[in-house]
């Protein structure tokens, strides 16, 4: 099995969903379906391609969904990992290993990957002030603190985003900041904690980011900016219960940052796959060789940890491939407004599950994909695609092939006659149809690849009208034999190219 161009063999992942809700459809125009796609075309093109994926279950988003329905944060994750791992399966996601962050397989490799860059006198520590909520006795990391944004002024600012302006926040920037655990005012204690000094590689993802020119736009966009701006410290632990246990005595009762573990997370499914395969070093062949193509798929806001945060740790290891690109989509928004788990507007994919097929809602959310700008998900025209694309243009001609087939020829197939102009048009339409399809599932442009493809099916159902195949059963039947003949054609290239 081959790759295209220099690489062996591509490595491909989907950002690990929070386990502290269900998937809804903006997750699946984000980070998913356009994945599947990409997937689904390597395999068919005979390449060797690993899919990975599964739940992010650490973090403040667990602990404060534990929190709000009185259950412990195990219970939370145990709900949401098997459900969504499931709803993920009915939506036809082909993902080679499904895992999830609380392995004990994970939470070693996130320890070794963390000791490593410790033992190389990578992080800094340092003591600084930081909120504290008195009557929980806690230190209140990212979303435990809500306040309002500096930068745009939005009254309900997290502690690490603010959702309105997408800008990126620490605790202490919040203007009269609110624990979200008793909605006190917190006051500031000291508290000391790892960080990863990103400046230290400013230079080095800049020069890297300069050599992929075909990444996005909106890309690369976010990520010169940051870069622009100049990358400062990140903390890497948190005081927090929940997580991966910082290896060191004294950082005992801390954590691993969410965001320092959960991408490795991708690391340590590939270990466990590997497992599974009864090929315990495999992970290090797609993770470790030049050879290798990784690419992440993810949604907008998090850009940063995978353009610069994640490869800047995996510079400082030493060992791993950095991603090849990271073709991150916008934001889809349903009927004009913004989705969002906390405030319950969506639609989840269980929800859609119960009531309708799941291939109307892959095209339509491919063919409204937010590839180069938010997007919005309309009902009214989900159902007019499919009733005028699916349903009318690629139903009706391989339903009418199909039953002339059985009407008139017993359902065989008929012989290949000589050919007219109509025939040798349709026929290169068809065999320049996997190239062009695949030329844009390449670059990423799941739409203009979705549009190519309804297109060949659009000539399919003219070629059908044109040649009148009903009139030539009786006037010229080798005309009729070769119009069907070239039709059935036509049905196995379209199911192919779908
Ligand atoms: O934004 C999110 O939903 C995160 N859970 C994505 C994590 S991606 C990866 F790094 F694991
Ligand atoms: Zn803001």
């Amino acid at each position: 099995m081959a790759a295209p161009d220099k690489f062996k063999r591509i490595l491909v992942t989907s950002a690990l969903p929070y386990a502290n809700g269900p998937i809804h459809l903006g997750h699946l125009a984000g980070a998913y379906l356009p994945a599947d796609i990409y997937v689904r075309y390597q395999r068919l093109k005979k390449r060797d391609v690993v899919y990975i994926c599964g739940s992010d279950e650490h973090g403040v988003p667990i602990t404060i969904a534990a929190e709000k329905e009185g259950v412990s944060p195990q219970d939370i994750v145990d709900k949401f990992h098997f459900r969504n791992k499931e709803a993920f399966e009915r939506f036809g996601m082909s993902f080679t290993f499904y895992g999830r962050t609380s392995s004990p397989v994970h939470h070693e490799t996130s320890r070794e990957i963390f000791t490593t860059l410790n033992d190389k006198n990578i992080f800094q520590r340092k003591t600084e002030e930081q909120l504290f909520d008195a009557k929980a006795n806690m230190f209140l990391p990212d979303r435990y603190v809500k306040g309002e944004c500096p930068i745009c002024g939005y009254e309900e600012a997290y502690g690490d985003q603010c959702e309105k302006c997408g800008s990126s926040l620490s605790p202490t920037e919040l203007k009269n900041p609110k624990s979200a655990l008793s909605d006190d005012t917190p006051q500031l204690k000291k508290t000391e904690h790892w960080y990863i000094p990103l400046g230290d590689f400013q230079d080095r993802v800049a020069k890297w980011i300069d050599t992929h020119k075909e990444w996005k736009p909106n890309v690369l966009g976010q990520v010169k900016s940051w870069l622009n701006d100049g990358l400062g410290d990140r903390a890497v632990t948190r005081d927090l219960s929940w997580g991966v246990q910082v290896p060191l005595p004294e950082a005992n009762g801390k954590v691993l940052y969410v965001w320092f573990d959960a991408p490795i997370g991708y690391i340590s499914a590939t270990k466990e796959w590997a497992e599974q395969q009864n090929d315990p070093d495999l992970w290090k062949t797609y993770w470790q060789d030049e050879e290798t193509k990784l690419v992440h798929f993810i949604g907008k806001d998090n850009i940063v940890f995978h353009c610069i945060m994640f490869p800047a740790m995996l510079m400082a290891h030493g060992k791993y491939v950095l991603p090849e690109n990271v073709p991150a989509n916008e934001f889809l928004n349903l009927e004009g407004a913004k989705l969002s788990t906390s405030k319950n507007y969506a639609v989840w994919l269980e929800d859609y599950l119960q009531k309708y097929e799941v291939d109307p809602l892959r095209y339509y959310l491919t063919a409204t994909a937010p590839e180069t700008k938010d997007s919005d998900f309309v009902w009214q025209e989900y159902l007019q695609r499919n009733n005028s694309e699916l349903a009318d243009i690629l139903g009706n001609f391989i339903n009418r092939t199909l039953a002339f087939t059985a009407k008139r020829f017993d359902g065989a197939i008929p012989a290949r006659g000589k050919l007219d102009d109509m025939d040798q048009g349709l026929l290169q339409t068809l065999n320049q149809a996997p190239e062009k399809v695949g030329e844009a599932i390449e670059k990423f442009e799941m739409r203009k690849a979705l549009f190519s493809f309804i297109d060949v099916a659009r000539s399919c159902n003219k070629y059908f009208n044109d040649q009148e195949p009903w009139k030539t059963v009786k006037s010229d039947p080798e005309k009729c034999a070769t119009t069907i003949n070239i039709c059935l054609h036509a049905c196995n290239m379209l199911s192919l190219l779908m």
